[in-house]
């Protein structure tokens, strides 16, 4: 692999990424990593990252010039470009000429090949207060800019280069391209990581796994990850695989159909639904705090499962359990391997540890967007691949008040209006996701006909968002905002007032509750 090292800027992963883009496979490692830790890996190349810390102060992290000289190629980025310089006989210093945000790179007229035809001055962006003075011995400047003397080179013999700039951020427009030259054409990797080959390396992973006659059970939440995992073990093993759904009668209109018509179409997956509606209600019944609320809806999920679980096993020994767990959850719970424990954030309701399962997890290496073309690849459906997050506890989380079946019905109408009317307006890919939340325990008066009602209010919620770490509220055009209100107001007699949610996130979450 190509190893990201990080420096601890937030840009590692990102980089991560762009690598993949290029065709190249990689995995992010922390700078604390050992030389013979990271040498261990067998690295195809090293790409350092950015940094907050000041390359020549005494506690800096630092590049290991026994590293820097193994012959391993080696990119460095902003800091790890500074670091690098240092490892190699440069100069690192605080000369006073910081450049923050959108900067102009000047590149000579032997550009090397990082740079080759790209244009003589173009955008780049910078972040950094120190800067390099002097480049490894041996290595040529092949960028310029007003506050960097040195702000790219590169020894193509030693297979060392590196920019000052960022090239991973959309602001380097380039940067991609430099990227690509560096890893294939300084470096020498070929690139081979492409959908079709990750889908053939993890199925075989998987099938080794599982082995010949091994049985594995999948909890579906109806959710991307879930169902691109299912469907990759599935394409592994076929009918050894079970999928379980679990429909708690807490799913908006259409998702259980989604699941079981759709999802099963594309794969022929075995899939059993449980159809624990009442059950939940039933638990809910009298239930106002959402905590409480998330807390039954958790505790009853895990007990329908694990009787899922029970009645599979007596037809046969299902020793695996699939789950969903994707590459950033593993870069932040540390990258541990093995048999990770079952993190609550990120399986199907929280599923508790004592289920005694061997966790076969095809998704851990992946990236969400390579989740999402993996998912195209195996013929899963748009539906499905490009679904927006919807919370496990469901609409339960979304009546303000207690859960009834009859308030349940009315939020699934009005947020199917909401859902078809951002749809038809081609707007789903702009939104995050669009929450649409019922004030049960509030009325409102309202005139209708000719008659004076007295019915609740419906929120909607419509969020942009990168990670739902934080979010914006969106502004959707009014003539959408109107046509959902309208539909809303006409369609769902209990429902006579329809408001938007102008907040952001914070000092709001996404959902209400
Ligand atoms: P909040 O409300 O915390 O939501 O801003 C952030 C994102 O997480 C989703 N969400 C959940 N997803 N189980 C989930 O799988 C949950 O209990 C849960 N609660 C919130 C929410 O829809 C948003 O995308």
């Amino acid at each position: 692999p190509v190893l990201v090292v990080d420096f601890g800027a937030q840009y590692a992963q990102l980089i991560a990424r762009r690598v993949r883009e290029a065709q190249v496979y990689s995995e992010v490692v922390p700078h604390t990593a050992t030389r013979d830790e990271i040498l261990a890996k067998n690295p195809s190349a090293i790409v350092l990252s950015g940094g907050p810390a000041s390359a020549y102060s005494p506690d800096a992290p630092g590049m290991d010039p026994e590293l820097a000289k193994s012959g391993v190629p080696i990119f460095g980025i902003c800091y790890g470009f500074q670091v690098l310089a240092q490892a190699l006989g440069g100069t690192v210093e605080a000369t006073g000429n910081r450049e923050y945000g959108r900067t102009e790179v000047h590149i000579p007229a032997d550009g090397g090949i990082l740079h080759r035809e790209l244009p003589e001055r173009h955008q780049v962006w910078m972040s950094h207060g120190d800067s390099v003075t002097k480049p490894p011995a041996g290595a040529k400047v092949t960028a310029t800019s007003e506050g960097a003397p040195v702000a790219a080179y590169e020894n193509v013999d030693d297979r060392i280069a590196g920019v000052q700039y960022h090239p991973e951020v959309l602001h380097s427009p380039h940067g991609q391209e430099v990227l690509r030259r560096f890893l294939h054409d300084i470096a020498g990797i070929k690139p081979q990581w492409t959908t079709a080959s990750i889908v053939e390396e993890q199925i075989a992973r998987i099938r080794e796994q599982i082995g010949e006659d091994g049985r594995a059970i999948c909890g579906l939440s109806g959710g991307v990850d879930s169902a691109v995992a299912a469907a990759l073990v599935q394409r592994a093993i076929g009918d050894r695989l079970t999928c379980v759904f679990v429909d708690h009668g807490l799913l908006r209109t259409g998702e259980r159909a989604q699941v079981e018509r759709d999802f099963v179409a594309a794969t022929g997956v075995n899939l059993v639904t449980v159809d624990a509606r009442e059950r939940f209600l039933g638990a809910l019944a009298g239930v106002t705090d959402p905590e409480q609320k998330r807390k039954i809806i958790g505790r009853e999920f895990i007990r329908v499962f694990e009787q899922a679980e029970r009645d599979l096993k007596a037809q046969g020994d299902y020793r695996f359990l699939v789950q969903g767990t994707l590459y950033p959850d593993v870069v932040e719970s540390g990258g541990g391997t093995g048999a990770a424990n079952i993190k609550s954030h990120h399986n199907v309701g929280g599923l508790p540890e004592d289920l005694q399962f061997e966790l076969v997890e095809p998704l851990r290496l992946l990236f969400k967007d390579e989740v999402r073309r993996v998912g195209l690849e195996l013929g899963l459906p748009e539906t499905i691949v490009h679904r927006q997050p919807f919370p496990g506890p469901g609409l339960g989380i979304r009546i303000i008040g207690e859960v009834t079946a009859d308030r349940l019905e009315t939020l699934r109408a009005a947020d199917a209006i909401a859902r078809e009317e951002l749809t038809a307006a081609g707007l789903d890919r702009d939104i995050w996701q669009c929450p649409v939340v019922l004030l049960a325990d509030v009325r409102s008066v309202g005139v209708q006909g000719d008659g004076r009602t007295y019915g609740h209010p419906v929120v909607l919620r419509p969020v942009s968002s990168e990670d739902a770490m934080t979010a914006d509220w969106t502004r959707l055009p009014y003539d959408v905002l109107e046509r959902i209100s309208t539909r809303i107001t006409n369609e769902v007699p209990e429902v006579n007032r329809v408001v938007l949610d102008v907040t952001s996130k914070p000092p709001g979450t996404i959902e209400w509750e």
